[in-house]
């Protein structure tokens, strides 16, 4: 062994030395880098999911590129996936691409956030200040006593889009459309007095003392759980074959009108007799003579009896369509078309604005 050997052996253990702790490190490096880099894609994956499953890159990109005004979704209602962008093929009405992928968010021109998703995760919301020229609409169906989370929203929203006519985007149940050609109308065949479907039973709702008193005068049918049994399907035609149908609504609140008259009573073509707003604002809506409301009445009891001395009066009953011959019936609306009405406002409503609180215009 010369002295020369015994040095290059140290030195190679030396470099051999430290040549280890760096590899350790640089594998410890790495194995971090890839961690991370796997929850990022994670992360991202969470928050995308829905709008991935529904649209690919190349159809978005065509599509959006081609559009002026890009809305994004906060949430799809309820989680409910749907084709977003069918304004044109519905209504004919171009030029807004829609999108629930957030990504789209610093790009968006509009967003809007649907209430009753915003109420389970109220700290779901982007980041504060929105970007320039952007606009938040607020979209709400529910009536007031039935959502919370208003005040979180002071001075954060520009425009709403509610079922309430002073609405900036007006986004109701329904509505009668007053017709230039006579509407060939027929009253279908009814061979049952009243019906009524309902599965919310809450003793404080003024509807559920309202049917008790009204029982004790007449027969009522009562669908739901519990009750008879109504297929979706089948709604139509069983509901139409009832003279009388009890649109009450679970709030006596301005301007909230449901499905509960447009679907179940007019769009199964029976009578509706309304519990809600008042009788004036509820014709705002309809014709006068299209509707009984129970305010008419001093009590239950006078109701029953001047539907029972309807029932036998078919001349008189059969008034209570006279005004459909020129008016035609738009119920079962979906999501697209509140969403279409939002395309259509913003394109012709450049003007800028903040609502200071939403909870006092709603409340
Ligand atoms: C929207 O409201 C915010 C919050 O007050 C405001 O800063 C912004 O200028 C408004 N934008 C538009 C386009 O109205």
């Amino acid at each position: 062994m010369v002295p020369g050997d015994t040095h290059h052996l140290a030195v190679d253990m030396v470099l051999c030395m430290t040549k280890l702790p760096t590899d350790k490190v640089s594998i410890w490096l790495l194995l971090q880098i890839l961690i991370s880099l796997a929850l990022i894609f994670y992360i991202q994956r969470m928050w995308h999911t829905p709008a991935d499953v529904q649209c690919p890159v190349l159809e978005r990109k065509a599509s959006w590129e081609q559009s002026r005004i890009i809305i994004l979704l906060w949430t799809l209602p309820f989680n409910d996936p749907f084709n977003l962008n069918q304004c044109a093929e519905l209504f004919g009405i171009t030029g807004c691409f829609f999108t629930s992928d957030r990504r789209f968010y610093r790009n968006a021109d509009a967003v809007i956030f649907h209430h009753a998703d915003l109420m389970n995760r109220p700290n779901d919301l982007p980041h504060w200040p929105q970007p320039l020229n952007q606009r938040w609409i607020w979209f709400n169906l529910e009536s007031p006593v039935h959502i919370s989370y208003l005040d979180r929203l002071d001075n954060m929203m520009n425009l709403t889009m509610t079922y309430r006519r002073d609405s900036d985007i007006f986004t109701p149940y329904g509505w009668a459309l007053l017709s230039k050609e006579p509407q060939n109308f027929n009253i279908p065949a009814k061979s049952r007095l009243v019906a009524w479907a309902t599965s919310n039973w809450n003793p404080n709702l003024r509807r559920v003392h309202y049917y008790e008193e009204l029982k004790k005068h007449l027969q009522v049918d009562v669908f739901g759980p519990g009750n008879l049994q109504l297929g979706r399907d089948e709604q139509t035609a069983v509901l139409s074959q009832y003279k009388f149908y009890l649109a009450f609504e679970n709030s006596e609140t301005r301007d909230y009108i449901t499905e509960k008259l447009w679907n179940n009573a007019l769009l199964s073509r029976t009578v509706p007799v309304v519990l809600g707003p008042t009788r004036e604002n509820y014709e705002r809506f309809l014709p006068a003579e299209a509707f009984i409301h129970v305010d008419d009445f001093p009590s239950a009891k006078e109701l029953a009896e001047f539907l029972l001395a309807l029932d036998k009066d078919d001349e008189r009953y059969q008034k209570y369509f006279t005004w459909r011959s020129h008016y035609e019936v738009v119920g079962s609306i979906n999501w697209q078309t509140h969403y279409c009405k939002a395309c259509v406002f913003l394109q012709n409503n450049p003007t800028y604005k903040t609502i200071p609180s939403i909870m006092k215009w709603f409340v």
